[in-house]
């Protein structure tokens, strides 16, 4: 049974007091914009396009609310769990205190999937959008250095060198402070808001509701399979449950950033979609900038340009913000002794972990200079609906272990939301292709088998009963 031993909360908190600190810095508004920033990114800005012409259709805009109710039921059951447990590590550790060790340890290895892997192919995309604007000033940089190894259309190619480097800025901003990353991250991403709120006022001058139809080319299946592609687009509200412990008051803050920031994006997504979809016939979308697309074809170059760089501020956020939550959650594993301790040493005058952010910079930028990642984004959307699964449950079982802990958001109608959290993940899970669930199923024994020859062994709650 001690593969599912728990974590006490309590002892949890009076951990957290003892160990070395954070600096609370955040308040309601950095966190929602913490959120935006981690989640308005390559989804809107690159799949689009591709979603309508292959999926959806014009029932793109159905594909978003899908995925946008699986991710508001479960941002319900983050809120509660961030409030009742507001210690770094999200939902790794939510599912310590109430599901046990092995699970945690599972729901901690599914979200490197999430956080790494994304980090990674945004990377990518950044890459591409930046040549682009380089290439307005007459610049190139050669293919070799711009392209991922064993790339059939680029003999000889060498690395995706403006991936790697823009992923080593981000880690470098990340070791020196979280306060001077969130005031830059918070520019950027009021920029890319306004950018997108550009294309809407712009756009929708130029809907035909002649191209709605027909609304769902490719029936239902098209619409669910969309949904489950488009989920990444909805990746990173999460993010800001792994603050927890750089929040100046996470009982009241931490719901607000959660909730605001993915009913805000919710929003933004339904009306993009819309536009885009209306504004030309949905096969002439499949291009990787949609949105630029669609403006240059009714001549509206200059928005275009404006959505291109919007775009790329847009894409450093999600990168910003994914290598915060991934450095986090080791942070929380290593204080657990799940991973070793060099992951939650905190520099003495940043106040950050600053080697785990370089160890975590230094494999993302690895990874998106020399491994092609195209494929790999619905595998960062399967560990990411296998967290919010079992994040569902764990609410569901907190209420019945710790119906006494204070919490001051309750998710309504339990044991419905969470449920509905649960199957809605689920649902969209079994929407993506075998070869995402067998590189799953890969990846998950990886993670037992370290989790058998290392973690297990090395947990505290193992040396407590031990001793
Ligand atoms: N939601 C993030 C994006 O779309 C990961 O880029």
């Amino acid at each position: 049974m001690s593969l599912f031993r728990r974590k006490d909360i309590q002892a949890m908190l009076a951990e957290k007091q003892k160990g070395q600190q954070l600096a609370k810095v955040l308040g309601a508004f950095d966190l929602t914009l913490l959120g935006i920033g981690g989640v308005i990114g390559t989804g809107i800005f690159v799949l689009t396009g591709v979603a309508a012409a292959k999926y959806s259709g014009p029932g793109l805009i159905v594909s978003f609310i899908l995925a946008g109710l699986a991710c508001i039921f479960a941002a319900l059951c983050y809120a509660e769990f961030a409030t009742a447990v507001p210690v770094s590590g999200s939902v790794y550790t939510y599912s310590y205190a109430t599901l046990g060790e092995i699970i945690a340890w599972i729901i901690g290895w599914d979200l490197m999937l999430e956080y790494l892997l994304t980090s990674s192919t945004v990377a990518v995309g950044w890459s591409g959008y930046f040549q682009k604007l380089l290439s307005g000033f007459g610049i190139h940089i050669p293919a070799v250095l711009s392209t991922s190894p064993g790339n059939p259309d680029v003999p000889g190619a060498i690395m995706n060198l403006p991936a790697a480097l823009i992923i080593l800025l981000i880690t470098a901003m990340l070791a020196r402070g979280i306060k001077e990353s969130t005031k830059i991250n918070n520019i950027m991403v009021l920029i890319k808001v306004s950018v997108v709120l550009l294309f809407i006022v712009v756009g929708v001058w130029y809907v035909e509701p002649a191209n709605w139809t027909p609304f769902m080319p490719y029936g239902w299946s098209g619409v669910f399979s969309g949904a489950a592609f488009v989920f990444f687009a909805y990746i990173g509200f999460d993010a800001v449950a792994t603050a927890a412990e750089e929040v100046r008051n996470p009982q009241r803050d931490m719901p607000i950033g959660i909730i605001a920031s993915l009913l805000i994006c919710t929003v933004l997504y339904i009306v993009v979609s819309a536009i885009m979809t209306g504004i030309l016939p949905y096969k002439m979308l499949d291009d990787p900038a949609p949105i630029s697309l669609v403006l240059q074809a009714v001549n509206q170059n200059w928005v275009a340009g404006f959505v291109s760089l919007g775009a790329i501020l847009g894409l450093t956020t999600v990168l910003l913000v994914m290598l915060y939550g991934q450095t986090r959650v080791f942070f929380a594993m290593s204080r657990d002794g799940l991973l070793p301790k060099l992951f939650s040493q905190v520099h003495p005058r940043f106040q950050t972990p600053s080697k785990s952010t370089w160890i975590v910079g230094f494999i993302a930028a690895g990874m998106a200079a020399f491994v092609p990642l195209k494929q790999l984004a619905d595998l960062a959307n399967i560990g990411t609906l296998a967290a919010f699964t079992l994040i569902s449950v764990g609410v569901i079982v907190m209420r019945r272990t710790q119906p006494d802990l204070p919490r001051s958001f309750r998710v309504p109608f339990v044991p419905l939301v969470p449920l509905l959290a649960a199957g809605s993940s689920i649902f969209l899970m079994v929407q993506l292709p075998a070869v995402t669930w067998q590189a799953f199923v890969i990846w998950l024994l990886i993670g037992l088998v370290v989790y058998f020859a290392y973690s297990r062994r090395h947990s505290t709650l193992n040396q407590r009963s031990n001793g």
